[in-house]
């Protein structure tokens, strides 16, 4: 058990710097998400934590230690990889056995004692004298995080574990890292550009870009507050609709702005430091927009495609200008059919005002319980 606390911590390689002074603290026993796209410094981070780079400045501690000298070994962390690293001659108790026989210079039979622990939480007991070809994909990264508990590590740390698995196992174990987190109630970190596992897993989600962190909090926090365009567009799946414009009224409690393509909305924000005409960004999740039939002063939206998932239905509206469609969730069954011609209508109360610097503007109220309603839509098919 252990906390981890990143002072002002900066990577360069080369001249070029990956990791901007970075502030963070892990709590004990706290499970951490690191998210974000693609290049963003989310391994390089977890690398520097775990001893496998140098930290070019700041300091890390653990439990009130700083660690920067010390190998990872000595720091106590425990990593397991995106593949899986397994020793293809050994069989799985060997694999799992391999870091403790390297290092503690105990008996067989506390390693014996060891290893089936280890395997009994993991469920791999009865495959412990396969070899990891004998084992399906979600058995050896078992296996690989085996290895990397044997040693009782104080943290673990994963860099997406699951990657390598078809969507099927992956959402299986991910269910069983929650569950081992939960058991063991060990402190750990966990990268994935796959803002679901980082939903699902964390207690606290670290999003990265550009190898600062753009915001922290749990996964309600983001979801519902997200303080910048950035975390707004990469938090939620499908994706919140992001709709430039202008600010037609500004306001300290309601903003009125103009939608390109779209025309009047309104936004429950304090806009009062703007100025009308100022460029904007709207921000309303899928399940925060209704649809209507056009009256006669309306320029109505044409259906392109409804996607039925079975509980529930996307419609996607044509936005005359725009590169991305309008993305609106709707209950089933759903009367939506395609070359329909219908008018959003936005939850002044759930939506998020966005300024040109991507920053988002204070909210004025606390916002609505998912409220989507089909009591507009009756009739509209016709
Ligand atoms: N050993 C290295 N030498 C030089 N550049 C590196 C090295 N490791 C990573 N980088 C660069 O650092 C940036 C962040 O990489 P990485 O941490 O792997 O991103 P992520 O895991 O978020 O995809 C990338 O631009 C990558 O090219
Ligand atoms: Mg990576």
């Amino acid at each position: 058990m252990a906390c981890v606390e990143l002072k002002n911590i900066t990577k360069t390689f080369g001249n070029e710097e990956i990791i901007h002074q970075i502030d963070l603290r892990v709590e004990d026993g706290e499970f951490v998400v690191f998210v974000g796209p693609s290049g963003c410094g989310k391994s390089t981070l977890l690398r520097l934590i775990a001893g496998l780079e140098e930290i070019t400045d700041g300091t890390l501690e653990i439990d009130g230690e700083i660690v920067n000298e010390l190998s990872p070994k000595e720091r106590g962390v425990g990593m397991v990889f995106q593949s899986y690293a397994l020793y293809p001659h050994m069989n799985v108790f060997e694999n799992i056995a391999f870091g403790l026989k390297l290092g503690s210079g105990a008996g067989k039979e506390k390693i014996r004692e060891w290893v089936q622990k280890t395997a009994d939480v993991l469920q791999l007991g009865e495959l412990l004298h396969r070899k990891p070809r004998e084992l399906s994909g979600g058995q050896r990264q078992r296996v690989a995080i085996g290895r990397a508990m044997a040693r009782e590590p104080r943290i673990m740390l994963f860099d997406e574990p699951l990657s390598n698995l078809d969507a099927s196992l992956r959402v299986q174990m991910r269910n069983e890292i929650a569950k081992l987190h939960n058991r063991l109630q060990s402190t750990m970190i966990y990268v994935t550009h796959d803002q679901v596992e980082a939903m699902t897993l964390a207690d606290k989600i670290v999003v990265l870009n550009k190898g600062h962190i753009e915001q922290v909090g749990s996964p309600f926090d983001l979801y519902e507050n997200p303080e910048s365009l950035f975390v707004a567009g990469f938090i939620g799946s499908p994706k919140m609709n992001l709709l430039p414009g202008t600010l037609a009224k500004p306001g300290a409690d309601t903003s009125e702005v103009a939608l390109d393509g779209i025309g009047p909305a309104r936004c429950a924000c304090d806009s009062s430091r703007l100025e009308a005409g100022a460029t904007v960004t709207l921000g309303i999740r899928p399940e925060h927009l209704q649809l209507r039939k056009p009256g006669p002063d309306d320029t109505p939206l044409e259906v392109m495609n409804v996607e039925y998932l079975g509980n529930e239905a996307y419609v996607y509206l044509d936005v005359p200008g725009a590169s991305q469609p309008l993305v609106v969730r709707q209950p089933v069954p759903c009367p939506v059919v395609p070359g329909q011609s219908l008018v959003p209508v936005i939850s002044v109360d759930s939506a998020h005002l966005f300024d040109d610097n991507g920053q988002v503007l204070r909210r004025t109220r606390a916002p609505a319980a998912n409220e989507v309603g089909d009591a507009q839509l009756e009739g509209a098919q016709g």
